[in-house]
């Protein structure tokens, strides 16, 4: 019998900062450069946390968010291609938003390309809705954002908000 290891989530510290930036890379079209993640750490609002499938293993995904007075933002979250679909990204939102209620947090609220079928799924499984849309909001190629919201109820439950227009 194999004796499965639970993922571990752990405050990301700068020896991370290599195997956070190398998960960008794969992850994203216009991924930050090392030195943006360094600085974050060293922001006082700001939160980065990893996941690993084991101890032993490098970093296999990210989370990254703001707070900022009883809003949660997220900025960045990314499996390594190799280690999607186990559910990774899915254990870093839901410690966010553990996270969230613990500090009192009401809003959690992030924005996704309109086109990252992937990342919308996960978000409105979590009960994130979108309530909104900046047009041309990245700048590397123009595409809008959906601006998604979750609203954390003070006794911890979380609720539907607000629906965009036809949704
Ligand atoms: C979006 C992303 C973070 C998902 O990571 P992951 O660890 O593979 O996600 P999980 O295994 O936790 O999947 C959770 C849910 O997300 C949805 N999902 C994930 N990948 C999907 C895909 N390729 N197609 C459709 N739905 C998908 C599903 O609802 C899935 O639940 P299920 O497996 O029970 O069906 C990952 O694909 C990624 O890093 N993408 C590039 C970066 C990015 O777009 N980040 C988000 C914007 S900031």
């Amino acid at each position: 019998v194999i004796d499965p290891v639970s993922p571990l989530i752990l405050p990301m510290s700068m020896d991370d900062l290599d195997a956070v930036h190398a998960v960008a890379v794969a992850s994203f079209t216009s991924p930050w450069a090392r030195d943006v993640f360094a600085e974050e750490l060293r922001r006082e609002w700001a939160v980065i946390r990893v996941l690993r499938a084991d101890p032993k293993e490098p970093v296999c995904a990210f989370v990254n968010f703001w707070i900022v007075r009883d809003e949660v933002h997220v900025l960045n979250l990314a499996t390594h291609p190799v280690w999607r679909r186990r559910g990774y990204a899915r254990m870093l939102l839901d410690d966010t938003l553990s996270f969230a209620r613990t500090r009192g947090v009401r809003y959690v609220t992030l924005e996704v390309r309109r086109s990252n079928a992937p990342a919308i799924a996960l978000y409105r499984s979590l009960g994130f809705v979108a309530i909104g849309v900046r047009p041309s909001y990245y700048a590397d190629d123009n595409e809008d954002a959906i601006v998604m919201l979750l609203t954390i109820e003070p006794g911890g439950a979380r609720t539907r908000a607000w629906h965009l227009a036809g949704e």
